[in-house]
């Protein structure tokens, strides 16, 4: 096995205060960040790993209030792959995060997503970046949020000693 791709999520719409609150927010982490991250850490250990995908969301860039939770979970799956791309680079893994902007799928509960674009179309523009090499890949409305992060790219770089 040469690729592993986390992209299980869940994404709960709910207020602070609210009875489940911690419950929900709690297999949230557990599903969106701990499960990745547990992921990474045992099959990068396998000498033929070659490529590790993460899955996050425009939302890692910016909250959507409703879902305040998950946001948190895919802003920690971001900051994440910035940093053992790095450590992994060394040993011959490269990490990829796919970002993505709302599609048209079963995401946080039927119906709530079905306005949005088709997964087809996110897939067809994503294909070519992966195959130019990009290590963020992203489309449509997420664009604008993710390049958000790349102003910190500079100070990432010099703080990390990066070329
Ligand atoms: N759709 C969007 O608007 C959007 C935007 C940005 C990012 N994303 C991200 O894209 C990824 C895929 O989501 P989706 O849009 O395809 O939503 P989806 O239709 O609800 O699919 C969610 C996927 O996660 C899996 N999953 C959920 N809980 C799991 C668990 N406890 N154990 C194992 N698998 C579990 C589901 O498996 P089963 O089918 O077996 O339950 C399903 O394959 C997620 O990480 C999501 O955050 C989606």
């Amino acid at each position: 096995m040469d690729v592993l791709v986390n992209n299980a999520g869940i994404q709960n719409w709910m207020e602070i205060g609210s009875e489940s609150f911690y419950v929900r927010a709690k297999d949230e982490i557990a599903i969106n960040a701990e499960a990745p991250l547990h992921l990474i850490d045992l099959f990068s250990q396998l000498p033929s790993m070659r490529t590790i995908i993460n899955v996050s969301s425009g939302l890692a860039f910016v909250p959507l209030v409703n879902v305040p939770v998950y946001c948190a979970t895919k802003a920690f799956l971001h900051s994440l792959t910035k940093s053992l791309r790095e450590q992994l680079r060394g040993r011959n893994i490269e990490m990829i995060e796919v970002i993505p902007p709302a599609l048209n799928t079963d995401l946080g509960g039927k119906g709530i997503h079905d306005a949005y674009p088709p997964v087809r179309a996110f897939i067809e523009a994503i294909f070519p970046q992966l195959e130019a090499g990009h290590e963020e890949v992203t489309f449509g409305f997420s664009e604008q949020m993710a390049a958000s992060g790349q102003v910190f790219d500079p100070a990432f770089k010099r703080m990390n000693q990066l070329s």
